[in-house]
């Protein structure tokens, strides 16, 4: 299990957003995006499960290949989309579901499982994410954190390969936020391949195995989480000095 990118460029419309863009993670990694506002890790991360379609590089994820200078398959899409999942900084639970019924819909209508295995399965990890007691209450009903976990529990009912994070903690409080660290930290045991966006150089500190720093759509530096102790190019020395 691996992920993969090579020589990617993505545009919207005549705007180049992404240049060149190289990167690679093993099972168990985190790879954590860093940069400032606008430098393109959004559109980074949403390129990998094709939310934005590149206009050309290689792309290896989930036991899929993608060449994005030709045309992609929908249905080659929608597998790589069951197998890769995604964590928004809006938690973008469906309001009029409860919980249960949030975690249960997909794996019933995308893998065809029935009711009482997706429940099973559902209560399992509620429970691991100390949620339980939340199960048939309405998201509204429940705190940012809450919600944020049962967002991460909604996405790991599809048993992914790759779970992305775009800024999974910025609305939440400090104590919180260790509440998320340490479910990411969990998961890594579990040889899920993890890419997080975020602004928190502290979180990413305590998360990452690899670490990519980028500026106005390119990566600036790349490399194993010591590059926080020894970041090697001038920029990124710059924005850590400016963010602790
Ligand atoms: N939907 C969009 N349409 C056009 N330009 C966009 C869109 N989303 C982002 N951009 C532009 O792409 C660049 C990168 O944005 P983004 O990936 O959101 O950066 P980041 O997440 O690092 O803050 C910015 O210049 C932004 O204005
Ligand atoms: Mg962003």
């Amino acid at each position: 299990m691996a992920l993969s990118v090579k020589n990617l460029n993505f545009f919207y419309g005549s705007n180049q957003a992404l240049f060149d863009i190289n990167l690679t993670a093993e099972a168990g990694d985190i790879l954590v995006l860093l940069g400032p506002s606008g430098a393109g890790k959004s559109t980074l991360i949403r390129t990998l499960n094709l939310l934005e379609v590149p206009k050309s590089g290689l792309l290896d994820i989930a036991n899929s290949r993608f060449d994005l200078s030709e045309n992609t398959d929908p249905k080659k899409i929608r597998e790589l989309r069951q197998n890769v999942g995604m964590v928004f900084q809006q938690y973008n639970l469906w309001p009029h579901f409860t919980v249960m019924e949030n975690l249960i819909e997909a794996p019933m209508k995308i893998l065809g499982l029935d009711e009482n295995g997706a429940k099973t399965q559902a209560l399992e990890l509620l429970t691991r994410l100390r949620l339980k007691e939340h199960a048939e209450r309405f998201p509204l009903q429940l705190s940012g954190g809450q919600q944020q976990r049962v967002a991460i529990a909604r996405a790991l009912m599809m048993k992914p390969q790759v779970l992305l994070f775009d800024e999974p903690t910025a609305a939440l409080d400090p104590e919180i936020t260790a509440q998320i660290v340490s479910i990411i930290q969990e998961l890594q045991q579990t040889g899920i391949i993890q890419v997080i966006v975020t602004h928190e150089v502290s979180v990413a500190r305590k998360v990452a195995t690899k670490v990519i720093y980028m500026e106005q759509g390119r990566i600036i530096e790349s490399g194993d989480a010591d590059c926080f102790e020894q970041p090697k190019t001038e920029q990124f020395k710059q924005y850590l000095s400016h963010s602790e």
